[in-house]
């Protein structure tokens, strides 16, 4: 939703991975932003400007003295109407062209006239990419400003193996989206929590819940690109890392307990989305328990309420909690907003775990109560720090 109807001028330069960049193109255009696609001469050495063209939908800047496409759109209005230059791939040499100010062709002009974000995604040889002119430049540009995303390590197309690979196009994407998002977090240090938790039963079994933990990263995710220090102390999940998080593996609830308390006094915001087990095995059996012949008895006790020590030990933190309801959802919500002394509580059913989608109502220490429609979790992320922005700006 931050892509939505922005202008991106995508700057494709001559490297393998161009070929990339019509993907990129095609992502950008599913995130709803308008693609303006500039094409470097080299770059045309590996892709046509014909695909390009067809994924953008937007016609291919490529010569500054193409009188026909200057006349419908010239290079000083691409550099104003671009919301946002993404570079992908971006050569050692695009790099060091800007940042030694030489504006000699379509896109170096474009990217020299323009007031607006520049995102590079650098891709080359990982001996050229830890060339110190290439690396003084990266910094250089850095410094004043510009932004930078990769390159990987892995394999190369050129059949090195090290830094060098292009950015994965999720990351690119994270990126753009950061480089646009409001910095309205910034000093902000967020704690979220995530995922499920598992208490083992023996050490093939354990009792746990089905949450994913998207809702949780999508949280952390949206606060690192609005500006805030974020802390992810996440349970079992799929989801890889978030980049540029402080990133806590658990996997009982005593150990999120731990991690949570450990990084919550330096915290302002804190956002509790993890399904936390309420009860654990009392005993953990170090051996498989056999199968006995009709039935097995466990006997559980109880988890630490993380979120109600939270709210005990307050000083001055912003706490979010969530409330997982099959019924009574709103009465249950204020109940336990109250109980764990939090500013603010998310309400939602079960039938949100797994999903994309999620429908929560909202409801704030003064009672404010909004009920929002289905949306991502990524959106979802959004409205709810929007609520804490708001809140703690008043
Ligand atoms: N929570 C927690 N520690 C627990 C259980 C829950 O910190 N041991 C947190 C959750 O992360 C969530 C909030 O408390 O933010 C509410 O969790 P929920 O499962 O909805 O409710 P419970 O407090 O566990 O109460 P109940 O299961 O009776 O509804």
């Amino acid at each position: 939703m931050i892509l939505n109807n922005k202008k991106i001028v995508l700057g494709v330069t001559g490297g393998i991975a161009a070929y990339k960049a019509l993907e990129l193109a095609r992502l950008f255009i599913k995130n709803e932003a308008e693609v303006w696609p500039i094409m470097t001469k080299a770059s045309a050495n590996f892709i046509t400007p014909l695909s390009m063209q067809t994924i953008a939908r937007n016609p291919v800047s490529q010569d500054m003295f193409d009188l026909t496409l200057e006349a419908k759109i010239s290079h000083i209005e691409l550099a104003e109407k671009a919301d946002l230059i993404v570079i992908a791939p971006a050569t050692a040499n695009i790099i060091g062209k800007i940042s030694s100010g030489i504006a000699d062709d379509l896109l170096t002009t474009v990217i020299m006239a323009t007031k607006s974000p520049v995102l590079f995604a650098p891709a080359m040889n990982s001996n050229m990419y830890e060339n110190k002119i290439v690396q003084q430049n990266i910094e250089r540009l850095k410094k004043i400003g510009y932004c930078f995303i990769g390159p990987d390590e892995g394999e190369l197309a050129c059949g090195y193996e090290g830094r060098g690979r292009l950015a994965s196009l999720e990351d690119i994407i994270d990126a753009a989206e950061e480089c646009l998002a409001p910095k309205d977090l910034k000093g902000q240090k967020v704690l979220v929590t995530a995922g499920p938790t598992r208490e083992a039963i023996d050490p093939v079994r354990f009792i746990s819940n089905p949450s994913s933990g998207k809702m949780g990263y999508a949280i952390a995710k949206a606060a690192k690109r609005r500006g805030a220090e974020v802390v992810l102390v996440s349970g079992p999940s799929y989801l890889s890392p978030p980049r540029g998080i402080t990133f806590v593996k658990t996997i009982t609830a005593e150990e999120m307990a731990e991690a949570t308390m450990r990084h919550y006094p330096q915290s302002t915001i804190v956002i509790m989305a993890a399904a936390v087990s309420d009860y654990r095995p009392k005993i953990s059996h170090r051996r498989k328990v056999k199968k006995e012949e009709t039935r097995l008895n466990i006997e559980l006790e109880r988890t630490q309420d993380i979120l109600k020590e939270l709210g005990n030990r307050k000083r001055g933190q912003f706490l979010v909690g969530f409330a997982l309801e099959t019924e009574d959802m709103l009465t249950n919500a204020r109940k336990k907003l109250k109980e764990k002394k939090l500013d603010l509580i998310v309400a939602n059913d079960p039938s949100s775990f797994d999903g994309e989608t999620t429908r929560v109502t909202v409801v704030e220490k003064d009672d404010m109560v909004e009920e929002l429609p289905p949306l991502s979790k990524n959106e979802v992320a959004e409205r709810i720090l929007d609520k804490v922005v708001r809140t703690i700006s008043a």
